[in-house]
């Protein structure tokens, strides 16, 4: 599958954005998960198959290098090797929900952890740890969060990515649903990092939730919303 690109970008200036095809599959697939009355269930059957298609998509952007092949007949295939040491890093919480559908594709993929939880007043990240494989530097990295809203979230991971010793070019921000604000804040600071999503969405509201957007991500997929809470 080959993603569209939009936002193009002046060298220097702007990044990548790669949005998926709207097809009416994927559009589909977004009605289920943006009804606020969606099961818990529906909730992360369709998600994960979203984040499956994100993820193939970002896998797609790392580099190739030829590798011939004998075929049963005796013919020679000048194909293709994937890219070599893949790291994921989800951010901790929603971002691990992307972590299946990465392990799920990338056989023997490193997964890299960064905690960073938004303030729910001021709405500024909180970085709150990172495990990081050492040997960071020069190894392609998809960075996985389902929701670029502000923007503030992407920034310190990505931050703490390029302190590890993480080239802009290697890193991959792979998102579920995204918004200019967090687009911009991302590439503002960052413009070589390339972002990966499946909606754009039309604004940020009064509380920095995406519209039409899907709510809470993290607390709609592990069941920790009004519908799934367990009350201790
Ligand atoms: C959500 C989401 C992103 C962040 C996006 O996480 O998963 O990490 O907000 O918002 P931003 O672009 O404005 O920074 P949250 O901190 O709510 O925690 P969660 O992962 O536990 O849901
Ligand atoms: N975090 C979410 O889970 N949803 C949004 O719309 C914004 C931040």
């Amino acid at each position: 599958m080959t993603g569209t690109e939009v936002a193009p970008a002046p060298p220097g200036t702007r990044g990548t954005v790669v949005l998926l095809p709207q097809t009416d599959q994927l559009r589909a697939l977004h009605t289920v998960i943006r009804d606020r009355t969606a099961s818990r269930a529906d909730f992360v059957f369709y998600s994960e198959r979203i984040i499956r298609m994100l993820v193939e998509e970002g896998l797609g952007l790392l580099p190739f290098a030829p590798r011939e092949v004998r075929t049963p007949v005796g013919a020679v295939y000048p194909g293709l090797r994937f890219a070599p040491d893949v790291v994921g890093v989800p951010i901790v919480r929603a971002g691990e929900s992307m972590e299946g559908g990465l392990r799920a594709v990338c056989r023997g993929v490193r997964i890299g952890k960064v905690l960073i939880q938004r303030d729910p007043a001021t709405k500024l990240p909180r970085v709150g740890g990172a495990w990081l494989p050492p040997d960071l530097a020069g190894r392609p990295v998809l960075l996985l969060d389902p929701m670029l809203a502000t923007g503030g979230t992407a920034v310190a991971a990505i931050t703490l990515l390029r302190e590890a010793g993480v080239a802009e070019e290697d890193i991959v921000f792979v998102t579920l649903i995204s918004v200019a604000d967090g687009i911009d804040a991302v590439h503002t600071r960052f413009p070589k990092v390339r972002i990966v999503t499946s909606a754009i969405e039309e604004r940020l509201n009064g509380n920095a939730y995406m519209v039409p957007g899907m709510g809470d991500f993290g607390d709609r997929f592990f069941g920790t919303d009004d519908q799934g809470a367990v009350t201790p």
